[in-house]
Parts: structure tokens; C-alpha cells; sequence
């Protein structure tokens, strides 16, 4: 007897040798793909930190009777050596109990593997690359990561191996917890910067072909924002659940001059779910004034000062920044110089 069930099966397996035929031709060429292991690896690891959240471990109810301090998680995103871990490292210097890091390094790139609070903090890392959705999931295995290690990482920050601590540790701390900054709900805030009205943003939205994003994301709805975020927990749940918006951000651009989907995933996407709870601006300052080729101003050794540091931190917002990039690699020494008498001094 012809089964319904074997005469599908039977069309399924004829259609796969047109698929290899068609499929190239199908799919735009030459960009980076995520291959279908990868995506399939990232979203077991987004189920596990989702489940993880559902049901904690006993440890949270146990840690509950210590009434443990909640930390912030550091997400290092690099495909270099982390050139200014020495800062990093005094920033952190007193505070273990506080925070937690983590380092998505493309694993492409040989580093030479820092030490100290960085040692032994890497988390399973793949390929990154510029104009590619790559860099948006690689803040996500960071998030998922971070989500699933501790229950008690409620601050996610998302830092670059350009970016450098522009307070100390407890006053970014005390910021990100203290009453005031929940000041205008009775929860805390996600900070990320949200815009809607950039030069170029249709030529971001259709980056990827035209009407591509519909019907999931009109262009009304479609932001932009620096890639450099801090959000909660919650709104870290969030992005890693999401599938839909995901779906469509993946797909390679054709214009790769307008195609960086790690500045517009993120801010797209909290806009929508929760835009109340996100303070539209970001706590990492960058320097845009005569950048080139999509890179803001680098600062320079020559740069570097009391004066500078001041000078960055100063913002309109609520908050004065928290970091700033991008310092070249060698601004080490003339900002450890600083470090203890401005930078980490407030
Ligand atoms: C921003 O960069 C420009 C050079 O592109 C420089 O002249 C200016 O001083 C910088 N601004 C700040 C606040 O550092
Ligand atoms: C603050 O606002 C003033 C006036 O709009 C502007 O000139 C300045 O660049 C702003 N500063 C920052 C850090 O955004």
C-alpha cells in the first residue's frame, strides 16, 4: 500500500538535488553566512540560558539567605588582543564580588590570552565579521552565556577591546543600582541609544534588498544605535528568545556600505518590546566628528589627558558616560599613568 507519508517522502528526497542546483543561485553570493550548525549551536545554547532563567537552581534560593549583592557582567567583544586589560584590570582591582567578565575572541584570530581577572574567561566564540550579522550573534552567545552562568548578573555590559573605563568601578556600580536610576519606574533601565532620524537610515533599512524586512519590521519602526549597550536582565532575555526580527537581520546585505546590523537589531527590537524601559542614549561615549569609512575617531597618545577624560565623561543625559572609545593600543601607558589620580578617582 502507497502510504500519503512514503509519497512525501519520496518528493522531499527528489527536491533536495534541486536545491543544490537552485540554491546558489537562489542566495546572494560571496557575503558571510551563518552556517546552519552555527545557528543551530547558538540557539541551544539561547534555549538552555532561557530555561535556566525559568527555573533557577536551587543555589538562587540558597544565595537568597546570604542576600547576595546583584553583579554586572562584562562582555568583551574582540577579534584583537585586549590591548588596555591592565586598566581594565585595576578597574575591577577590590570589587571581585561584583561583577563577572566574559570574551567572545574570534576564534580566526590568534591572541596572546591575557591573564589576571581575564584568565580563563573566554566562552565558546565563532567567526565575526564587519557588515555581517555575525556581531549580533556573538553579543548574543555573550549575553545567553552570562545569563545561564550566574543568576545573579542583572547588568549586562557590552564593551570592545577600544573601549576604556571612564569612571571606577563604583561609581559605574552605584549608578546602574542605586535608587535614582530607577528613578522613573519602579525598575531598572536598559541603556541603549535608540534613533530614528540618522542620514542613511533607508539605505540601512534596505540594505538587504528592498522590502525584504516586511512584513516583520516597517521602515517606521526600523532604528539605529551604537552597537555599545548595558541592558538588564529582562531585556537580555529578550534578545536572546527572539526569533523573528533575527530572521530577517541575518540575511546578508547586498549593500555592504550600508550594512551594520549590530547597530540596528538591538535597538530595533527593545524599541518595540519595550521602549519605556530603555533610556535611548548609551553610556559609552564615541567620537563620530570626522570619522571615516564607518570608524569613529581613534585617539592617540598625544591625546590622551586629565583633561580628555573629564572631557568625555560629560554628557546631557542623567549620566555622565560610563567608557569611551576608541583609543589605539598604545594610549596604555599615557592612561595608566591617569589611571588612579583622574580616571578611577570620583
Ligand atoms: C573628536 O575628534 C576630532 C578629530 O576628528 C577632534 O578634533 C576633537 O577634539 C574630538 N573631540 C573630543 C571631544 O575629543
Ligand atoms: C549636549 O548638547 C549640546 C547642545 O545641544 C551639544 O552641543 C553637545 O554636543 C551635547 N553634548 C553631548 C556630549 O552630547
Amino acid at each position: 500500500m502507497f502510504s500519503t507519508q512514503f509519497v512525501l517522502s519520496f518528493a522531499l528526497l527528489l527536491s533536495l538535488p534541486l536545491l543544490f542546483l537552485f540554491g546558489p543561485r537562489i542566495l546572494p553570493p560571496k557575503h558571510v553566512q551563518i552556517s546552519l550548525t552555527d545557528e543551530l549551536d547558538d540557539l541551544a545554547l539561547f534555549h538552555r540560558a532561557t530555561l535556566a532563567s525559568l527555573h533557577p537552581p536551587g543555589s538562587i534560593s540558597r544565595l537568597g539567605r546570604t542576600n547576595p549583592k546583584p553583579k554586572i557582567a562584562f562582555l568583551f567583544l574582540t577579534n584583537t588582543d585586549l590591548h588596555f586589560a591592565p586598566l581594565w584590570e585595576r578597574f575591577f582591582d577590590g570589587n571581585h564580588h561584583l561583577y563577572n567578565i566574559y570574551i567572545h575572541a574570534d576564534p580566526s584570530v590568534k591572541l596572546t590570552p591575557p591573564g589576571g581577572v581575564f584568565e580563563g574567561r573566554f566562552i565558546g566564540a565563532k567567526k565575526t565579521e564587519r557588515a555581517s550579522p555575525t556581531l549580533i550573534s556573538a553579543a548574543r552567545r555573550l549575553l545567553a552565556t552570562a545569563i545561564l552562568d550566574d543568576p545573579l548578573n542583572l547588568y549586562f555590559a557590552l564593551i570592545s577591546q577600544h573601549c576604556i573605563p571612564l569612571h571606577s568601578f563604583k561609581f559605574v556600580y552605584k549608578s546602574l543600582f542605586s535608587p535614582g536610576s530607577s528613578r522613573h519606574s519602579t525598575r531598572y533601565r536598559s541603556f541603549i541609544e535608540i534613533l530614528s532620524e540618522e542620514p542613511q537610515l533607508w539605505d540601512r533599512y534596505t540594505a538587504r534588498g528592498k522590502n525584504v524586512m516586511l512584513p516583520e519590521l516597517p521602515f517606521e519602526r526600523f532604528r539605529v544605535g551604537s552597537q555599545f549597550f548595558i541592558l538588564t536582565r529582562p531585556h537580555s532575555l529578550v534578545v536572546i528568545k527572539e526569533r523573528r526580527l533575527w530572521r530577517k537581520f541575518r540575511l546578508p546585505c547586498l549593500n555592504t556600505d550600508s550594512c551594520y546590523p549590530e547597530e540596528h537589531y538591538f535597538p530595533t527590537l527593545l524599541s518595540m518590546e519595550d521602549p519605556t524601559g530603555c533610556s535611548h542614549y548609551t553610556l559609552t561615549w564615541v567620537n563620530w566628528t570626522g570619522s571615516t569609512g564607518g570608524h569613529p575617531h581613534t585617539y592617540q597618545p598625544a591625546e590622551v589627558s586629565q583633561d580628555l577624560v573629564y572631557e568625555l565623561r560629560a554628557s546631557n543625559s542623567t549620566y555622565s558616560f560610563f567608557f569611551a572609545r576608541k583609543f589605539s593600543p598604545d594610549c596604555l601607558i599615557p592612561l595608566m599613568d591617569i589611571a588612579d589620580k583622574v580616571i578611577f578617582r570620583d
